[in-house]
């Protein structure tokens, strides 16, 4: 915009109208981005384990060897920010978001989860309209994966299943019937292990299988089932090319069918191959069915592509359950899970015929 365009709108009385449309719409979209990089900050500088005994910024900065003018100004934004509060004592306190899930000994702490999408995001903006601009650049490894599942991704996961999806889950699940009464699960793709781990607590009859990458089974997975001490079982490979095992009364697939639907109908199928005849594909995605309620599918749709390469597939509910249907089930039910940050929906379906490979 010229000066002279400015000039014209200052002078002109009829066009210094309030707007019709609040500009706040858009200035908050860079608050919001204030507000995730300070809250980016204060897990980095341990703000929130420091102040599990409430104290005042001075205090606070000469813990952590931080600035105080600067400490006091982080504390006022993330009491803005609704982390922490002003305790009757005039210092400074943790709220109860802060304390369930920003304080390293919480047992639902998600700051890995945080700094990972910290990461990624500045990783795809820096690259965001190169890409709408020529296609996707992509990441994919000679063995064909995204080359990101590292011990990294596996703890952020981790992370990101506990904060509320893994238990919506199992709340959902202990009411069907099928799943109660099975006897023996994969979990394909399944990383960190904790939804097999929470399934064989939930049916102490039932031996899980966690499936995933060599990488990922023998680091993060092996060590969580030995710590827990469970009846889940290891099987490592590509889930494309590799024997996922067979025999199973329940296939749980969860955050991994968004390749294109190429690929998807080779893992089907070998879904469909590797279920007793009767038995139940259990699929947790997110799904995007409505443009304004399922914002956070269309989101990650659009920065997952750019990973992926090719188009990243975030489907609609009809969309999975016709690539599902068309692979040998019948949908029986579909659950919506959703919570505010979490789009996802389950989908039930069983085996109605074998696949030829
Ligand atoms: C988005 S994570 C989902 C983890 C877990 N199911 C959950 O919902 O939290 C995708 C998982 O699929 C695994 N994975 C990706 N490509 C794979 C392949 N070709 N073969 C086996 N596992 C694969 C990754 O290692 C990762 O653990």
């Amino acid at each position: 915009m010229k000066p002279v365009e400015i000039a014209d709108t200052v002078m002109n009385l009829n066009r210094l109208t309030v707007p019709k449309v609040d500009v706040g719409q858009i200035r908050n979209t860079a608050h919001a981005v204030e507000k995730f990089y300070i809250l980016c900050s204060a897990i980095e500088l341990e703000v929130f384990d420091d102040l599990r005994n409430p104290k005042n910024a001075m205090h606070l900065a000469e813990d952590l060897g931080l600035h105080q003018g600067m400490t006091q100004k982080l504390c006022a934004a993330l009491v803005a920010s609704d982390f922490l509060r002003m305790n009757h004592e005039g210092k400074y306190a943790l709220t109860d978001l802060a304390k369930t899930f920003l304080v390293t000994s919480s047992p639902l702490y998600q700051g890995d989860h945080i700094k990972l999408m910290k990461k990624r995001r500045e990783e795809m903006a820096s690259k965001l309209s190169e890409a709408i601009k020529n296609g996707p650049s992509g990441m994919r490894t000679s063995s064909g994966d995204l080359g990101i599942f590292d011990q990294n991704f596996t703890i952020s996961m981790a992370q990101y299943a506990l904060g509320g999806c893994l238990q919506r889950t199992v709340e959902f699940l202990k009411t069907n019937d099928d799943f109660m009464k099975a006897r023996r699960s994969l979990d394909l793709g399944g990383g960190h292990g904790l939804y097999s781990i929470a399934f064989s607590r939930l049916n102490p009859e039932l031996e899980a299988v966690v499936f995933d990458l060599p990488s990922v089974i023998e680091g993060f997975t092996r060590e969580m089932v030995s710590i827990c001490d469970c009846n889940v079982k290891l099987l490592s490979g590509y889930m494309t090319k590799d024997d996922i095992g067979s025999d199973y009364d329940v296939v749980f697939v969860s955050e991994v069918l968004y390749d294109p639907k190429e690929s998807i109908n080779v893992i089907l199928k070998k879904i469909n191959n590797s279920l007793k005849e009767g038995g139940i594909l259990i699929s947790k995605h997110f799904h995007q069915d409505d443009i304004h309620e399922d914002l956070v599918a269309v989101f990650s749709d659009l920065m997952f592509s750019m990973v992926s390469g090719d188009r990243h597939g975030i489907y609609s509910t009809s969309e999975l359950c016709h690539l599902i249907e068309s692979n040998g089930f019948s949908v029986v039910r579909i659950e919506d899970i959703r919570s505010t940050s979490n789009p996802s929906r389950i989908i039930i379906a069983k085996k109605v015929s074998e696949q030829p490979e």
